[in-house]
């Protein structure tokens, strides 16, 4: 072998053992055997002396080439070794390019489910969806709905009433009502009939407020679906087939329905509707309570400038919660306001 292939072959070796490393001190050993001074190269260095005039450049060239090469190899594995090392130490770094990882995907809420299917049935029968504002005054929330004065809901135990400071804008001229979050969704009753000459067919959904203690079927804030239909000749015949329609849409199926005999100051009659449920977890066949309704009193027809002996009209209010609880078979109203993401994920 000539002197040449013997560098070449010696260059290809220490390349190979470059490569080769896994760790800063075995680079460290590579780098002594092939450039250290003990070196095969290094002493061939050493020995160019020796060697003939036209030999000495070439042979020197050719070792401070592979010197050169094999110098760099060492640096830019010793590099990447370092990096290698960091990493372990680091993690591999965050790649802003990938996909955020869901970590919650639930459906939308249960309730939020029941409202829109109450309202798409409600729609489907004719009714136009409209909305009202949480914060109202004492006059749409009771006063129009013929709530006498000394009723026990206008209780401050009972409504959240707000310090007028609170809601009274400098500009508004009302700064004698007393503001309150509404106790029931029937203000959306009022404002609809001051705003629109019957015949009207309105749902409503919202939340409402009360001052309630906490357990698996209360709470201080819920929500209801009212509904008011009006014309000259509405009669409780439409109410009932209304709710009836309502009921098999929702549950899909027919449930056993009544009307018990009840009191709201704003219908009259006014009664509250029973289904009869054969058996909800551990309950077992009973009749459950799933709306107030009635014939729209005529004096809240006269509240809002309607002449009542003109207009006959039913209105009703569902619990949304009352319904979801029935639907789905909860038995803990608080469950819907946990976030619990392993309760929302089943719906
Ligand atoms: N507002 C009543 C409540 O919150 C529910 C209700 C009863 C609404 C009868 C109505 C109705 O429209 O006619 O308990």
């Amino acid at each position: 072998m000539s002197g040449g292939d013997a560098l070449a072959k010696l260059r290809e070796e220490a390349l190979l053992a470059i490569e080769g490393v896994d760790s800063m001190q075995a680079l460290q050993l590579v780098k002594t055997q092939y450039l250290g001074p003990k070196s095969t190269l290094m002493r061939q260095l050493k020995t160019l002396g020796g060697l003939p005039n036209e030999q000495k450049v070439t042979v020197g060239q050719t070792i401070n080439r592979i010197k050169q090469d094999l110098e760099q190899n060492l640096t830019s594995k010793g590099r990447a070794l370092q990096d290698k090392m960091q990493l372990t130490r680091l993690g591999n770094p965050p790649d802003p390019s990938l996909a955020s990882p869901v970590h919650l995907q639930v459906p939308l809420h249960p309730l939020t489910q029941t409202r829109d299917k109450m309202l798409s049935i409600f729609t489907q029968l004719g009714f136009s969806i409209v909305e009202g504002p949480e914060i109202d005054t004492e006059w749409f929330c009771f006063d129009a709905l013929n709530v006498p004065k000394n009723h026990p809901a206008r209780n401050e135990q009972d409504t959240f009433f707000l310090p007028k400071s609170a809601c009274v804008s400098s500009t508004s001229k009302r700064t004698d009502e007393d503001y309150l979050l509404r106790a029931h969704t029937s203000t959306v009753q009022i404002r609809t009939l001051l705003e629109h000459k019957p015949p009207l067919k309105i749902v409503s959904s919202g939340r409402v407020f009360r001052r309630d203690t906490v357990d698996a079927t209360h709470n201080f804030n819920f929500h209801q679906t009212e509904g008011l239909c009006v014309s000259s000749e509405t009669n409780l015949l439409d109410l009932k087939g209304t709710l009836d329609f309502f009921v098999r849409a929702f549950f899909g199926k027919p449930y056993n329905m009544r009307l018990r005999p009840s009191f709201f100051p704003f219908t009259e009659p006014s009664f509250e509707m029973d289904i009869f449920v054969p058996h909800l977890g551990k309950i077992k066949d009973t009749w459950i309570e799933v709306c107030g309704c009635g014939m729209v009193h005529p004096n809240v027809f006269e509240a809002v400038g309607l002449n009542g002996q003109e207009w006959q009209g039913f209105a009703f209010g569902f619990g949304v919660e009352r319904l979801a609880m029935l639907l789905y078979g909860i038995d803990d109203v608080r469950r819907f306001y946990q976030n619990d993401a392993r309760f929302l994920k089943q719906f």
